[in-house]
């Protein structure tokens, strides 16, 4: 808490649905600029909420969001956001759904839809229609339509929940790359504690209802990481941490994949 003007800072931010659920609790956080935030917690504290409040899609009744210092919903920069399905338009090819974002803005730039989808590994798959691609592939699509209008901000919600174990794993390293790439700063909701710790500068544990934010753990890992660090002590102690302080606030068992 001590960068003056963070590249994103919440500050007491709370929410109340038009029904009367509320499920954040005071929220505070900072996302430096380039870094990976990760955030874990048992479903229902909130996770979703907060990112969408994050991305300007929510305003938050309580507390303020400031994006580069203006409140998301109000900021011109564009925001990348991928959610656990992927919502493409069956109707569209891949490339065809990535550059459907830029075509609502009348932009037509063919070399900037190529390099995203050689840099989600789609090269081959341009013509292709969601329903010919795998999970995984269909996933890429929406990463790469999320980063077509260059977003400095990435947020990702449970973006690998609904692929099965071994293209999850090969997608966490894709997102490394693609995060390596680019100067995106990301924030990740998961439900995996070791795809957390992988990826992420910092996991922040998110528990009880209404939620709070009631452990940020750094991870100690070098960069760039890669798959075989899983095998690291200092992963393991790292996920050990982690788990720990989600089953110190919450009763819930949280799944692990
Ligand atoms: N649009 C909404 N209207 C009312 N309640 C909602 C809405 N979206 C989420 N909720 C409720 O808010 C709580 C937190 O949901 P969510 O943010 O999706 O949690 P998580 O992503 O951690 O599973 C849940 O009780 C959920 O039912
Ligand atoms: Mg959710």
């Amino acid at each position: 808490m001590s960068d003056p003007q963070p590249f994103l800072l919440a500050r007491g931010v709370c929410h109340t649905y038009p029904d009367g659920v509320a499920p954040l609790s005071n929220i505070s956080l900072e996302l430096p600029a380039g870094s990976f935030t990760a955030l874990v917690g048992p479903s229902g504290v909130g996770k979703s909420t907060l990112l969408r409040i994050l991305g300007g899609l929510l305003v938050p009744t309580e507390g303020e969001v400031l994006l580069k210092g203006t409140p998301p919903h109000l900021t011109p920069e564009p925001v990348g956001i991928v959610f656990q399905h992927d919502n493409l338009m069956p109707w569209r090819t891949a490339a065809e759904n990535v550059r459907l974002p830029l075509e609502l803005q009348g932009i037509r730039d063919g070399e900037r839809i190529a390099a995203l989808l050689q840099l989600v590994g789609l090269v081959g798959f341009e013509n292709s229609y969601p329903a010919q691609l795998s999970g995984g592939m269909a996933q890429r699509v929406a990463l790469a339509r999320a980063l077509v209008h260059r977003p400095e901000l990435l947020l990702l919600d449970e973006p690998f929940g609904a692929l099965d174990a071994l293209t999850r794993e090969r997608m966490r390293e894709e997102l490394l790359r693609v995060w390596n790439a680019l100067p995106v700063t990301v924030f990740m909701v998961t439900h995996s504690i070791r795809e957390a710790v992988l990826l992420a500068d910092r996991v922040l544990v998110m528990t009880g209802y209404p939620g709070q934010i009631t452990a940020t753990v750094d991870v100690p890992l070098p960069r760039p990481r890669d798959l075989l660090m899983e095998g690291l002590p200092e992963f393991v102690a790292c996920v050990r941490t982690v788990r720990d302080a989600i089953a110190a606030h919450s009763a819930e068992i949280v799944p692990e994949r």
